[in-house]
């Protein structure tokens, strides 16, 4: 049986050398190693042996079989070396031709403000919160005192996914959310999405972003509100702009006022832009008022608060002089290309 055994050895090295590709390779292999083959035959005489013998004729087998595998694993480097040779000269590949340039992306617009706005946040000793994109009617509106009959609770306004389920209007839920989980002090900013049944235009995007900003503690007022928006707007644009309220109502606030900050483009003077008035609006902004605080478990008493509600959107082409919202949202890769600088 040995010499039967070392015969197939040979007659197999003389095959395995002589293959010429790794498809011939692997019939040989099946051939002289697989399930129906010569050593597996002989291996399954194993059987009517007996115990005495069984071991060292199977050492036997086995050697067959091993020097065989080497011999299929050696022939297949090898062939997997020619061929890889084969495509690299048939390829024409010039190692010395000059590569292509990388190209690299950039930050979306968007993204750039919305990190700098939270840098500058979290210097002033905030925190950032974060609130769903897909809200209830309570978060959205009942717990900011909006009243059942309230305009922007309007299908017209507002995209309902069921009756009770919206995407949110303004990021002023996320106001709600902080304060259902933490008592005072409170001192957060929440940047996000938020989504309104508008057509797009220059000013307008169904999608758009704002940041939240809310403060709860003892002895909030009014002018800690004035100070920190103005703290914000000076490092967002540079020391020279300044911001104004104006009176408004929001049904959240009391009292309300609507946030101008002076025109980026003439600083103050008038222009086109700022409609001669040298002023352009960026949001909203009050006093957290007291129903909303007790309503959620909050001592009106003892606290008070200041919350305020800018326009990302609007903040990013005011920075970057960006003619409209609409640009912003269009993929268009000449504009975004222009935002490498920050890489
Ligand atoms: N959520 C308001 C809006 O989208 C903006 C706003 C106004 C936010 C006053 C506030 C606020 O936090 O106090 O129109």
């Amino acid at each position: 049986m040995e010499t039967k055994l070392n015969q197939i050895v040979i007659a197999a090295e003389t095959a395995i050398k002589g293959a010429q590709s790794i498809h011939e390779l692997m019939n040989l292999k099946s051939e002289y190693i697989g399930k129906k083959s010569e050593v597996m035959n002989v291996m399954k005489t194993l059987g009517s042996l007996s115990p005495e013998e069984r071991p060292a004729v199977g050492k036997i087998i086995n050697i067959a079989k091993q020097k065989i595998e080497a011999l299929i694993d050696e022939k297949e480097n090898d062939l997997k070396e020619k061929e890889y040779l084969k495509t690299l000269q048939d390829s024409k590949l010039d190692m010395g031709m000059p590569g292509y340039a990388i190209q690299y992306g950039s930050l979306h617009p968007l993204t750039i403000v919305w990190r700098e706005i939270e840098d500058i946040f979290i210097s002033m000793g905030f925190d950032i919160a974060e609130g769903y994109d897909i809200e209830d009617e309570f978060h959205n509106f009942d717990a900011l005192n909006t009243p059942e009959d309230h305009p922007s609770r309007n299908l017209a306004d507002t995209f309902y996914i069921k009756d009770d389920v919206l995407l949110r209007t303004q990021t002023s839920t996320v106001q709600i959310r902080t304060m259902e989980k933490y008592q005072p002090p409170i001192k957060i900013i929440s940047p996000g999405r938020c989504y309104r049944n508008d057509r797009p235009d220059a000013s307008h995007s169904p999608a758009f972003h704002q940041v939240e900003a809310l403060v709860v503690d003892e002895n909030i007022t009014f002018q800690d509100l004035r100070d920190t928006l103005n703290t914000f707007v000076k490092k967002m644009f540079g020391s020279h702009m300044k911001s104004r309220f104006r009176p408004h109502f929001f049904p959240f606030t009391e009292p309300s006022a609507e946030i101008d900050i002076s025109c980026v483009n003439c600083g103050g003077k008038g222009c086109a832009i700022c409609k001669n008035s040298g002023w352009l609006e960026m949001g909203g902004a009050g006093m957290v008022d007291p129903n909303v605080l007790n309503k959620l478990g909050i001592d009106a008493e003892k606290y008070s608060g200041f919350a305020f509600g800018l326009g990302i959107d609007r903040i990013t082409i005011l920075k970057y002089n960006i003619p409209g919202l609409r640009i912003l949202y269009e993929n268009d890769i000449r504009f975004l290309k222009q935002f490498t600088f920050n890489n």
